[in-house]
């Protein structure tokens, strides 16, 4: 069964027109992760899938109903946002099980659901305290446990990572893609952060602009990006282009070649002026100049290179892109 779909699915506030024809099929069980530039419509499209603002047009069926008239209490979805908005005067027990009460569900339940949530997320030992007696990740778990103790149809996560520091970040990412094997749940997921996108992700959805520029894994979208948009936007460091004049002149074509693909050699066609260096231990990323061309190589292991020295770069020319001048890809 698909555990959502979307359908044409069109919002507007005013004449400010924020989603474009979306479509979008996401399989029961299926981890699918929207990703965008800021503004581009992934909080207000994860809204409209909660029931939190209506569509303006289109289908929207989870689990095989039709919602757009659901409120969202009705949607089988439980929802996680960036600010965790925990109540500061209920205990982690409280609020875990405050949706349940309001659902009145039998106390035997809550109890279980909770105890059964809080050993997933670790937070056994944290049931009685209140939530400025725990730590920024420890609250974020517990606005997942919150979601998770509802058992919905699927879940709904709004940056939920985006507070915590970079290890923290990097463990409750780890969790999350636990929990969701784990659970078998479907969950959709909103980022801007294309590292979250391609290590959580069983399928990306790119957004720009309200607009759907590319659906698929994380490996379709990295090795055959549809467009210059969304090969810019998947990898770090982003895919270098080079405007067709910089290497055959005449042509309009842009050539896409990402840092990893580059490598240091005496006959490289590229010649370059180091300009910055991040030594990182495993890997060395160099920010170069090719007349004004910024250019940025990911070498693997440790290099002695310096600012204002020169270097030889060389690619394989089957690890290419090419975009035609509306960004298109050219195969
Ligand atoms: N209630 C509203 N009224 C008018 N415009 C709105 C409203 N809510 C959002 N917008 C506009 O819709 C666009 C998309 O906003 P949205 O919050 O969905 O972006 P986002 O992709 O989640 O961005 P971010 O990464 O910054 O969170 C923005 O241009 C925003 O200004
Ligand atoms: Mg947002």
């Amino acid at each position: 069964m698909t555990a959502l779909s979307l359908k044409n699915v069109n919002k507007s506030f005013g004449e400010v027109h924020v989603l474009k024809d979306i479509n979008l099929d996401v399989d029961e069980g299926e981890f699918v992760v929207f990703v965008g530039p800021s503004g581009c419509g992934k909080s207000t499209l994860l809204r409209v899938i909660a029931g939190l603002e209506d569509a303006s047009s289109g289908d929207i069926h989870i689990g095989g109903d039709h919602v757009n008239l659901t409120p969202p209490s009705k949607r089988g979805i439980a929802m996680v946002f960036q600010s965790y908005a925990l109540y500061p005067h209920l205990t982690v027990r409280g609020n875990m099980s405050l949706a349940l009460k309001q659902e009145r569900q039998p106390k035997s339940v809550i109890e279980e659901r909770v105890q059964k949530a809080s050993q997933m997320l670790d937070l056994g030992a944290y049931l009685d305290r209140y939530p400025s007696e725990l730590s920024g990740g420890q609250r974020q778990r517990v606005a997942i446990g919150r979601a998770i103790v509802r058992e919905p149809k699927l879940f709904l996560f709004d940056e939920p990572l985006s507070n915590l520091d970079a290890a923290l970040r990097m463990n409750t990412r780890i969790e999350i893609a636990n929990l969701h094997r784990q659970l078998g749940a479907s969950m959709a997921y909103v980022t801007h952060d294309q590292t979250e996108a391609m290590t959580l992700a069983d399928k990306i959805v790119v957004l720009r602009d309200g607009r759907v520029e590319q659906i698929g894994s994380p490996m379709e979208l990295y090795n055959n990006p549809a467009n210059q948009f969304v090969a810019g936007f998947l990898g770090a460091p982003s895919m270098n282009f080079f405007p067709g004049t910089l290497l055959t002149p005449g042509d309009t074509r842009t050539l896409g070649i990402r840092p990893e693909d580059l490598f240091v050699t005496d006959d490289g066609p590229l010649t370059v002026r180091v300009g910055h260096v991040e030594h990182l231990g495993g890997d060395t990323n160099v920010v170069a100049y090719a007349k004004d061309h910024q250019i940025t190589a990911r070498l693997f292991g440790q290099h002695d290179v310096r600012p204002g020295g020169d270097l030889r770069l060389g690619f394989r020319t089957d690890s290419t892109y090419a975009f035609d001048q509306h960004g298109a890809r050219v195969i």
